[in-house]
């Protein structure tokens, strides 16, 4: 309550835009809206969609009973950068002057997450980045995210950063340290919602059907591994299930049409590799919980694996992660096809490597991100 005027009058809420567009955002951010949600009295949470995936933001829509306020549908098949940027800029503009935000939330480093900073900035409200300060300082790698999110850093209000380390990165470009607060990554917050899922699902009943093979949890998806990368990775991953019997691998098939043609005429005759859908993000958790091993591009998956003991080869040449690489729950590998299928075959066959992969502690969160950056936006409206 305030007092004005002698008289007692309700703080007006707060009105925060939570904007978002793929899939990973909308896991990360999930847990931020349901966190939000418990404040009512204080916040009037607006969700935002740009759809800039379709068929995979509304998986995920649906599994934290997620129903958004807008939705921009801007997806369209091969969309360019600029497709994305331009619509989801004009698009969320009418939205920002009906709705008039009192802050907006946006999420790490997709073109959506950029285009409505940029957006916010030019109608001048009040930024939050969950997910800042990665970097990997090579603006090529990741391709658009490392631009995308130095470009949202420099016009964010707070920073909600995963850890220490992101919290130096921003402190380095001199950045206002009490804009910045160490939150956990939200990622984990998202695991400990869907560990209570009660799911059923083809591709489990399949790993459970194999107990005792090894299953290699695959997903692919960067821009910058279209093409040759993305070859090399299938190449390599069926020369090692060719030479290892106990290796299986599943492969939930991003739905970016190259990633699909891709994946169809490499991988797409093979009894031991099984091309399957996207998971619900419930479904594909519990899928790594029973995954020997983790082959990923993701960004996203660096984070999870290892809160579930989970050792993850990376297929990238840099990653904005280190913190895995320190606590030797991570090992960037590359695409080259040699390296990748010596990498995995090490994994496969190294118990010692394995335990000591697989026993490293989680530096990525405790599950609580989410209490800890509403808090802060409580605290920076006070
Ligand atoms: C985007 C993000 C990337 C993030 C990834 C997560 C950008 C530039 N890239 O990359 O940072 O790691 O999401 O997956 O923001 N498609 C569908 N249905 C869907 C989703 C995608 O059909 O539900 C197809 C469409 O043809 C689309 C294409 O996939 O044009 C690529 O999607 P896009 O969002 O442009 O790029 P991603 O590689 O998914
Ligand atoms: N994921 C999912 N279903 C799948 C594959 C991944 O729900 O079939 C989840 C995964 O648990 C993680 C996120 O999607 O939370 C990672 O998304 P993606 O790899 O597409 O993007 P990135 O993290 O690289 O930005």
């Amino acid at each position: 309550m305030n007092k004005e005027n002698g008289a007692e009058t309700e703080m007006k809420k707060k009105k925060i835009a939570i904007v978002f567009g793929t899939r990973p955002e909308a896991i990360k951010m999930a847990p931020v809206i349901l966190e939000l949600k418990k404040y009512q009295s204080a916040f009037e949470p607006c969700i935002i969609v740009s759809a800039q995936h379709r068929e995979m933001l509304d998986q995920v829509l649906s599994v934290f009973d997620i129903t958004p306020d807008y939705d921009l549908d801007i997806m369209k098949r091969n969309q360019t950068l600029s497709d994305i940027t331009s619509d989801v800029l004009k698009g969320i503009e009418t939205v920002f002057v009906k709705e008039q935000p009192d802050m907006v939330l946006v999420h790490g480093d997709t073109t959506t997450s950029f285009a409505a900073a940029l957006a916010a900035f030019y109608h001048q409200i009040p930024i939050g980045h969950v997910e800042a300060g990665l970097r990997t300082h090579d603006k090529y790698f990741p391709f658009p995210e490392e631009g995308n999110r130095q470009l949202i850093d420099t016009i964010t209000d707070l920073f909600f950063v995963p850890t220490e380390t992101t919290k130096q990165n921003l402190l380095k470009e001199g950045k206002d340290e009490q804009q910045i607060v160490v939150t956990g990554n939200t990622a984990i917050d998202a695991i400990h919602y869907t560990k209570n899922s009660l799911v059923n699902h083809s591709a489990l009943d399949l790993m459970d059907a194999k107990p005792d093979q090894k299953w290699i949890l695959l997903t692919s998806h960067r821009r910058e591994n279209y093409g040759e990368p993305m070859r090399n990775i299938f190449e390599a991953i069926v020369d090692v299930v060719d030479t290892h019997p106990d290796a299986e691998v599943l492969l939930p098939v991003h739905l970016s049409p190259v990633v699909q043609k891709l994946a169809r005429k490499h991988l797409g005759n093979h009894k031991r590799i099984h091309l399957i859908e996207p998971l619900e993000v419930d479904v594909f958790h519990q899928a790594m919980n029973k995954a020997y091993l983790v082959l990923t591009d993701s960004g996203g998956l660096q984070e999870e694996a290892p809160a579930l003991d989970k050792p993850v080869l990376v297929l990238r040449d840099k990653t904005e992660r280190p913190e895995g690489l320190e606590n030797g729950t991570l090992k960037v590998i590359g695409t080259e096809k040699a390296n990748v299928k010596d990498e995995v075959t090490a994994l496969l066959n190294d118990q010692k490597l394995y335990q000591k992969m697989s026993k490293a502690v989680n530096p990525y969160g405790d599950g609580l991100a989410s209490s800890r950056i509403v808090k802060e936006i409580t605290q920076y409206f006070e």
